[in-house]
């Protein structure tokens, strides 16, 4: 009997997440076993939307931003009466392993589920905020700094044009990697992040400090989330401080979407590989990653539970690089 290994998305999406799928079909299949598609992640699971996978059935998807496979966040999954029905389901398939792809929340859920069920779960991680410890990047932080930098790059023609300063508000939830990313590649001025705590005064004499050594534009960055208060609240806040008038531009969704660059490709079909094989190998419970260069499993609670750290250096010269 053929090995039944379940492969699914789940939270938000993330460029290279096809090229994820693509490889897990792909080597799953040569390594003997059926894969199984699930549709809308675990929402998708609990209605027991599951079919089979062929290796045509993900031709011509390396390319392609977003997810076959769909996704969805589900609330009825958060619950032990959701975790059971999961179970049920899973085992009335007669799925042996579930290959999750996506980020925290994903994860935080295969690890509930795995207290239950008896099948393997192996996460790979698909989320552009880079926010996973246990992998240097993760599948779509790539693209979406790329998506991102040429926003900031047209923004930079505009502010410098009419002299002006932008407050522009980038994605990663409660982390900074894509602020501290596009920011430093962006030259922003500032990069205000949920990791460093920062005082709106200071900025705003940062600000003026550029103008009197001769700066006419500038660009500040911000993470979203509470812990920044946002775009909107930074320039409404930081104008009077400053004495300057500020236009506010936040990025969003168009961060998620889009062609996934080489680098996301090469990680997500090297990722969804190696979650197979830490399958094959009768793992459980862990993420594929890769840190420095080398493949490793690490447990799905540490994902989460462990911070990774934003680049330190590039914190540290960040006011040089701006002056
Ligand atoms: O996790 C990816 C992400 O794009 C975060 O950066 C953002 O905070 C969140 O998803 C938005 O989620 P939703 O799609 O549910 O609005």
């Amino acid at each position: 009997m053929k090995k039944k290994l379940a492969v699914l998305t789940s939270g938000g999406d993330a460029p290279g997440m096809n090229a994820a799928i693509r490889s897990v079909v792909r080597v799953g299949i040569s390594r003997g076993l059926d894969v199984i598609g699930i549709r809308r992640g675990y929402k998708g699971l609990l209605e027991g939307d599951l079919f089979q996978l062929t290796p045509r059935d993900v031709s011509n998807i390396i390319q392609r931003g977003g997810t076959i496979l769909k996704t969805s966040r589900s609330e009825e999954f958060k619950t032990t009466e959701g975790q059971q029905k999961a179970k049920a389901i899973l085992e009335q398939h007669k799925i042996d392993g579930l290959i999750l792809i996506g980020g925290d929340g994903t994860f935080r859920g295969g690890d509930r589920l795995g207290k239950i069920w008896h099948g393997q779960i192996i996460g790979v991680p698909g989320t552009i905020d880079n926010d996973l410890y246990g992998t240097d990047y993760t599948i779509g932080f790539d693209t979406a700094i790329n998506t991102a930098l040429e926003a900031i790059d047209k923004i930079r023609d505009t502010a410098d044009s009419h002299e002006r300063i932008f407050v522009v508000e980038v994605m990663g939830r409660h982390s900074g990697f894509i602020a501290q990313a596009v920011g430093v590649s962006g030259g922003a001025e500032e990069i205000l992040v949920p990791e460093h705590p920062f005082e709106l005064g200071d900025v705003a004499r940062r600000i003026r400090e550029g103008r009197q050594r001769g700066k006419t534009s500038s660009i500040i960055i911000v993470a979203e989330g509470e812990e920044t208060g946002g775009a909107v609240n930074v320039a409404k806040q930081l104008a009077p401080l400053a004495g300057y008038e500020m236009r506010v531009v936040i990025l969003g969704y168009l961060q998620r979407g889009g062609t996934p660059t080489a680098a996301d490709r090469l990680l997500a079909t090297k990722l969804g590989a190696y979650a197979v094989d830490l399958f094959t190998q009768g793992a459980t419970g862990v993420m594929a990653g890769e840190v420095g260069g080398i493949l490793c499993a690490t447990p799905l609670s540490e994902t989460w539970s462990k911070k990774k750290p934003l680049d330190k250096y590039l914190t540290s010269i960040q006011p040089q690089l701006a002056s």
